[in-house]
């Protein structure tokens, strides 16, 4: 399941390790959410509120959730809309960073947010969608604590702008938990099958999926071997996976696979543009694969997306097994 849930209810109900409260600079209460949040909170969040001196525009401070549901409540204040040239979009980004960051500190796993500067403060809701959207999905590109981030819209028209924009989005969320490990196994079992079972039979597939892709094998590759999984989301679910290993200045790709009623839109080449991004990010020179010789329709394919043919690669993957492959190279320019 993709990590971001978006609903349509009160914050103030929901049973979460913290709730983000829309608040104002002074931190003593106010209408709207925050509001609401006090209200259900009670008189012991406005008396621990009174001892954190306010909060600035763009930044957070955690208190106790004291009778809500809700363990704790981050208090972010948004900036108030002026035309959006005057830092808003920075500032709105900054509360949802701030308020993830204090989660991440905090150790908390499930955080709820409302639409933070979208109603006293007007700021306009679809350009605060994209911006609380595109912040979060950057937060899960890396390692990352936090499970599960529910976008809590109080009105249809915000739910609506959310699911809208979350729809047409492809993301990639780094593979930190247990959840996200055994994803990307299920996709494995699936994917692998599909693929390579017309080329290497049955027998094979079984042995390469309990050795490389059971759930155990995968976590003691990111754990030992510096590998980095990625879960590859369109649509809000899980459609493929992209496994990397850095040596030097080779990025090795290990793993990319996409679910084949997803192929054949695009989402194969946004994959390999992110990718391309990590690997320039982490000072790569050149991208390489290694692709079974008869694995022709992927040999075209990565041959389209760049990569050149440098010839045969054997290795024994042991059982017997006989891995019978060409290496492919992209350099990255
Ligand atoms: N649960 C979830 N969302 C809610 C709730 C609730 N119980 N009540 C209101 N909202 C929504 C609003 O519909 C809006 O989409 O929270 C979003 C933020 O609106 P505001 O609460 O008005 O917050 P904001 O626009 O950031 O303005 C902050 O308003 O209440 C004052 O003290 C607050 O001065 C600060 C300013």
């Amino acid at each position: 399941m993709w990590p971001i849930e978006i609903i349509q209810g009160d914050i103030t109900k929901l049973k979460v390790d913290a709730i983000v409260n829309a608040a104002n600079p002074s931190l003593l209460g106010g209408g709207g959410v925050d509001g609401a949040i006090h209200r259900a909170a009670g008189p012991g969040l406005l008396t621990e509120c009174r001892i954190l001196n306010g909060c600035k525009t763009g930044d957070a401070k955690i208190t106790k959730g004291y009778n809500l549901p809700a363990r704790h409540v981050i208090h972010t204040i948004g900036p108030i809309w002026h035309g959006g040239n005057s830092g808003e979009p920075e500032l709105l980004a900054s509360c949802y960073i701030k308020s993830l960051e204090l989660a991440e500190e905090n150790h908390l796993k499930t955080i709820a947010f409302p639409n933070i500067s979208t109603g006293v403060y007007g700021y306009p809701k679809q350009n605060a969608a994209i911006i609380a959207l595109n912040t979060v999905s950057s937060f899960f590109e890396e390692p990352h604590q936090v499970e599960r981030i529910i976008f809590c819209c109080f009105d249809a028209e915000n739910k609506d702008i959310y699911h809208r924009f979350t729809r047409g989005k492809t993301d990639f969320v780094r593979v930190t938990n247990p959840a996200e490990i055994n994803a990307v196994a299920d996709l494995a079992k699936e994917i692998w099958n599909e693929y390579y079972t017309p080329i290497i039979g049955e027998n094979q597939v079984g042995y390469m999926i309990d050795k490389f892709q059971s759930a155990q094998a995968i976590t003691a590759q990111i754990n030992k071997e510096n590998y980095k999984y990625y879960l590859i989301f369109q649509a809000l679910e899980p459609s493929g996976y992209i496994g990397i290993q850095q040596k030097c200045e080779e990025l090795f790709l290990s793993k990319f696979y996409i679910q084949k009623e997803k192929r054949g839109n695009g989402l194969g080449r946004r994959a390999f543009e992110f990718i391309v991004t990590r690997a320039k990010k982490l000072g790569s020179k050149f991208i390489t694969l290694t692709v079974n010789k008869n694995n022709t329709s992927s040999i075209s394919a990565y041959e389209k997306l760049g990569f050149r043919n440098e010839g045969p690669v054997v290795a024994d993957i042991g059982n017997g097994y006989i891995m019978d492959d060409y290496l492919m190279k992209y350099i990255i320019e």
